[in-house]
């Protein structure tokens, strides 16, 4: 907090008042520019709902089970937040081995991670753990967000929380 207030202090400083303004408005515009992306997959429904009852601003949101695995592109936005459940001993649904090769060719992005599991398993939400092994080598790992079946007050609040500070430039 106090190493960003620094910098952003460095890169105004001998600049007019008005000029300043104008630059802070053009990092807020540049800021607002930049494009994410949910993409959700749920199969009976717990993950879908923490989506849903999420503001999300200007992410686009994708529903994996509403898309062809061929038209699934990440490769347009800079900040990609992906949402699963965990099925079968740590285990993504099919659709991420329909669209494994797409993964893979993820690079240099912000990645997130989230899901609905069940702690009675061996590798609560594995499914998470086994993503983010596939993309931590090219792209960084903003979060890896894991919660118990269907999302409760205290979920929705903490993962409000992870996109209000994504998209208030505050994940850095
Ligand atoms: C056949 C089966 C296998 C599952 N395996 C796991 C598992 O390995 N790890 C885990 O955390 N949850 C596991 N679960 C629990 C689901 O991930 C959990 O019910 C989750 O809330 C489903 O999310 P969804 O409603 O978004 O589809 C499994 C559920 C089923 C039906």
């Amino acid at each position: 907090m106090v190493a960003k207030r620094k910098k952003k202090v460095g890169l105004l400083q001998g600049l007019t008042f008005s000029k300043q303004m104008s630059l802070t408005t053009l990092m807020r515009v540049a800021m607002d520019l930049t494009s994410k992306a949910i993409f959700y997959y749920s199969i009976t429904g717990n993950t879908k709902s923490l989506v849903e009852q999420t503001n999300t601003y200007d992410f686009d949101v994708i529903n994996l089970q509403k898309t062809k695995p061929e038209e699934v592109n990440f490769n347009t936005y800079d900040t990609i937040l992906i949402g699963t459940p965990t099925i079968g001993d740590g285990i993504p649904p099919n659709v991420f081995k329909k669209i494994r090769d797409k993964l893979l060719s993820i690079e240099g992005k912000d990645i997130g991670l989230f899901g609905s599991g069940n702690s009675i398993y061996r590798y609560y939400c594995g499914a998470l753990d086994l993503i983010e092994e596939l993309l931590l080598h090219k792209n960084r790992i903003i979060f890896k967000f894991k919660f118990e079946s269907y999302p409760t007050e205290k979920t929705k609040q903490e993962f409000q929380m992870i996109i209000d500070r994504i998209c208030k430039g505050g994940i850095k």
